[in-house]
């Protein structure tokens, strides 16, 4: 609904805050940043339509799980965790994000891993999130799905009572993983369809094309369910292309290699295909070389609704506000940026209606302020 061309607010008055607020700037780019962008910022509702749960797992937390669970962790401390995350690529993060997963275990560990990223979603000022979990990646350590899945919908249910914060959940297939792996997962998820919004695709996207996920995708379509994946991030621009085909998503998550081919560019922009970009995961898995390559303005002078968001904040230095405020100022966004970002997040979330109403209104009473 909002994913029509937005022509910007010009004449919109900003509300600066009178008390000064603390936000999670890069030291490196602190003074590029005008102050009433980074309150804009830190004041404006966000939606948050691209992040892993499991990438959100702290390393104060791994090792309070580790110790609790009698599961060891191949670092000394939470700073040696901390210290070993700089990543050559993908793989490389994605083999280090798979191994921390070994200290959950029971359904008040994912309650509590849920719940920390809800308190900081809070904090930050987040309205609404579609988070991803990757079932697989327990239940090939023999974790059973509903414990997974019950206490992730614990801790969203906990935010919700705590904060207000709404969630649609979306099941995330591996896709290094077969496709009958795929479809099992699918097959353990069908007693809690109510409690699911869509289905994923992550993980290796490199020799794991998305047309061996077509008909588990068709099968979730079927139950009522929507889908998005991952596409264009290790892949070039015809992987978006491949995966608009063959899994018939509503987003695509990254998708920034999409503004290497205009084509495919025109083609999100006409189908409003939205695109959770990830502006500090594409610099710390090396996607681009810094912040100025991420191509978000290309994008949206190409028509395309993007977003900002923080795939895995626990391993990429910061969350959503950090990814914010480094790419407004690698970019120079401008606060008409930030209300057109915004209102795409709306547009592009699976919210209700009455949901998306809420989170403009929100949304409009920052920017509209007196
Ligand atoms: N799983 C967690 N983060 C991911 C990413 N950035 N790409 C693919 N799979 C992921
Ligand atoms: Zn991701």
């Amino acid at each position: 609904m909002w994913n029509t061309r937005m022509k910007g607010f010009a004449g919109r008055t900003l509300r600066t805050s009178i008390v000064p607020t603390e936000v999670p700037v890069s030291p490196e780019i602190a003074h590029v940043l005008d102050p009433e962008l980074v309150d804009l910022i830190t004041r404006m509702p966000k939606v948050e339509l691209h992040v892993h749960l499991e990438g959100t797992l702290e390393p104060e937390i791994a090792f309070r799980l580790a110790e609790k669970n009698g599961v060891s962790l191949p670092y000394a401390s939470v700073d040696a965790m901390r210290a070993a995350y700089d990543f050559a690529d993908l793989q490389s993060f994605l083999d280090v994000y798979y191994a921390a997963c070994a200290v959950l275990v029971t359904r008040d560990d994912f309650r509590e891993l849920t719940l920390a990223y809800l308190r900081r979603a809070h904090a930050e000022n987040i309205r609404h999130i579609e988070p991803f979990f990757d079932p697989q990646t327990h239940t090939e350590r023999g974790v059973p799905f509903d414990t997974v899945i019950g206490g992730i919908l614990d801790g969203l249910a906990d935010g919700q009572r705590e904060f207000g914060i709404t969630s649609c959940l979306i099941l995330s297939f591996l896709r290094h993983l077969s496709a009958e792996s795929a479809s099992a997962t699918l097959a353990a998820a069908e007693p809690w369809l109510g409690k699911l919004v869509a289905v994923g695709l992550d993980s290796t996207e490199l020799g794991n094309p998305p047309e061996r996920f077509a008909e588990v995708f068709a099968r979730a379509r079927a139950l009522g369910l929507l889908g998005v994946a991952h596409a264009g991030e290790e892949g070039d621009a015809s992987f978006v292309t491949r995966t608009l085909d063959s899994l018939h998503v509503a987003r695509i998550d990254h998708g920034v290699r999409a503004a290497e081919n205009p084509l495919v560019m025109r083609r999100l922009a006409e189908n409003d295909v939205t695109l959770t970009v990830c502006p500090n995961s594409n610099v710390r898995l090396r996607v681009v070389t810094d912040l100025s390559r991420v191509p978000l303005r290309t994008l949206l002078d190409a028509g395309v609704a993007v977003t900002v968001n923080s795939d895995d904040p626990a391993y990429f230095g910061g969350y959503i506000i950090e990814n914010f405020t480094n790419i407004s100022a690698a970019l120079g966004l401008t606060p008409d940026d930030l209300y057109q970002l915004s209102v795409y997040a709306i547009g592009g979330s699976f919210a209700d209606t009455h949901r998306k109403l809420e989170l403009m209104d929100e949304l409009e009473s920052v920017f509209d302020g007196a």
